[in-house]
């Protein structure tokens, strides 16, 4: 493929595509990445700042006393601070690291339930579009402790229900939990307008900002969001390091149910007195090095300009739906786009197993696409994709080069290998 010289007027992939060494290695080299929905590529910033941890400043935090260690405490309380910066909280305290978004969640929702079954409350309301790691953890905690659990369904084109959210809602709900944008359509939610409903009727909203902290501005205040959490690794960060924003007010009066060291402020054999935000949802040594990393996507993105990577990722999926559109054996989710999405599009080959297709572009074209469900079984059940799809999903470095090839290998392998 022919990488040429052509540049985007907001930001220009081919030199952002130098600070990657995953695309100028060996098996990276030629290379066409649309699978950052799953986990982006890391620039040389984010490994350095991690391998610079480990060789400078490498000891456990908030267990010694000794200048190496409070130098590691001190990395990892301004990693709290720089997020809180990122997303709008108010206070390093209202950010809790995890391994990923699947994991804070699933650390929150018995707490979460808990607290709501103590103030009288029992409904839980999710979505049809519930990624299972914002589906699964709130059905565990309900059937465990004793809530009742709703679903907001999606239109036919996979949007949500605006009126049936309306209508599922009443004073005896604990929460609403939503995705911010879906990893299926890419479709974003009215996260403002929801967040007015939930605030109505006394609930909290819970948000999976996995698929739109990388792409989108969030400001958790603005947009009156009570919980967030979201992925460092979808987001050009190290895997194994996550964060949950927590409105302080309510999470202070959350029990963890994942504790141990790190957690506690004392304990006897009769009681524990659980830390200040954010600690008591830290169990264990944490991943201090994956902080430093995230710190440093942070710092990358934020040099970018979210503003610029979203318009960025907006002309690419513009051009790949326009693209897909004219061709008539290609089904697309939706059919046609209402309102904003993150940069993510999802196709069949009709009457062909997404698997197949995937396999065939990833082995003879190398291209990286994810195929099948999505961990969304639910969502593409409802939308009429229950074989699952083919999904291309973008970021920073991907290029309009990259969506010709992907459309020009797509017609060749309808006529070479699927008719
Ligand atoms: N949640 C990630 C995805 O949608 C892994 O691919």
């Amino acid at each position: 493929m022919d990488k040429g010289v052509r540049k985007s007027p907001m930001l220009d992939p081919y030199k952002i595509r130098e600070d990657f060494p995953i695309f100028s290695s060996e098996s990276g080299k030629n290379l066409v990445y649309l699978d950052n929905a799953a986990t982006t590529q890391r620039p040389r910033q984010v490994i350095e700042a991690i391998k610079w941890f480990y060789e400078n400043k490498n000891a456990n935090v908030h267990r010694g006393h000794y200048p190496l260690s409070e130098e590691a405490d001190r990395l990892y309380e301004e990693a709290h601070e720089r997020v809180a910066k990122f997303i709008g909280a108010q206070s390093w305290e209202e950010i809790s690291f995890f391994q990923n978004t699947t994991h804070a969640i699933s650390s929150i929702a018995i707490p979460i339930v808990e607290w709501g079954l103590s103030q009288g409350k029992r409904r839980i309301l999710l979505t049809v579009m519930d990624h299972h790691s914002n589906m699964l953890p709130w059905r565990r905690a309900a059937e465990l402790i004793g809530a009742v659990v709703d679903y907001v369904k999606v239109t036919e084109g996979g949007y949500l229900d605006m009126v049936d959210l309306e209508r599922k809602m009443n004073d005896d709900l604990i929460l609403v939990a939503l995705p911010h944008a879906s990893n299926v359509t890419g479709a974003i939610n009215p996260v403002e307008k929801i967040a007015s409903l939930t605030k109505k009727y006394d609930a909290l909203l819970v948000v999976d900002g996995a698929q739109s902290i990388p792409h989108l501005d969030v400001d958790v205040k603005k947009m009156g969001i009570d919980f967030l959490a979201f992925s460092g690794h979808k987001m050009l960060g190290p895997f194994g390091i996550g964060a949950l924003y927590a409105r302080k007010d309510i999470a202070e009066e959350l029990t963890p149910v994942i504790t141990g060291g790190g957690t506690i402020k004392d304990v006897t054999l009769e009681k524990i007195e659980y830390a200040n935000l954010p600690y008591r949802f830290e169990a264990g040594t944490p991943n201090v090095a994956g902080a430093v990393g995230l710190v440093a996507a942070i710092e990358y993105l934020e040099n970018i300009g979210k503003k610029n990577i979203f318009e960025h990722e907006m002309k690419l999926l513009h051009e790949l739906r326009k693209m897909l559109e004219e061709i008539d054996w290609i089904e697309l989710y939706p059919k046609k786009t209402f309102g904003e999405h993150v940069g993510t599009v999802s196709f069949n080959v009709k009457g062909k197993n997404p698997h197949i297709v995937g396999k065939v572009l990833g082995d003879f074209y190398n291209i990286a696409l994810r195929t099948g469900l999505h961990c969304a079984h639910p969502y593409h059940y409802a939308i009429g994709a229950g074989e699952g799809t083919v999904r291309a999903s973008f970021y920073i470095y991907n290029t309009e080069e990259e969506v010709e090839y992907l459309v020009s290998s797509l017609r060749e392998i309808k006529s070479k290998y699927l008719s």
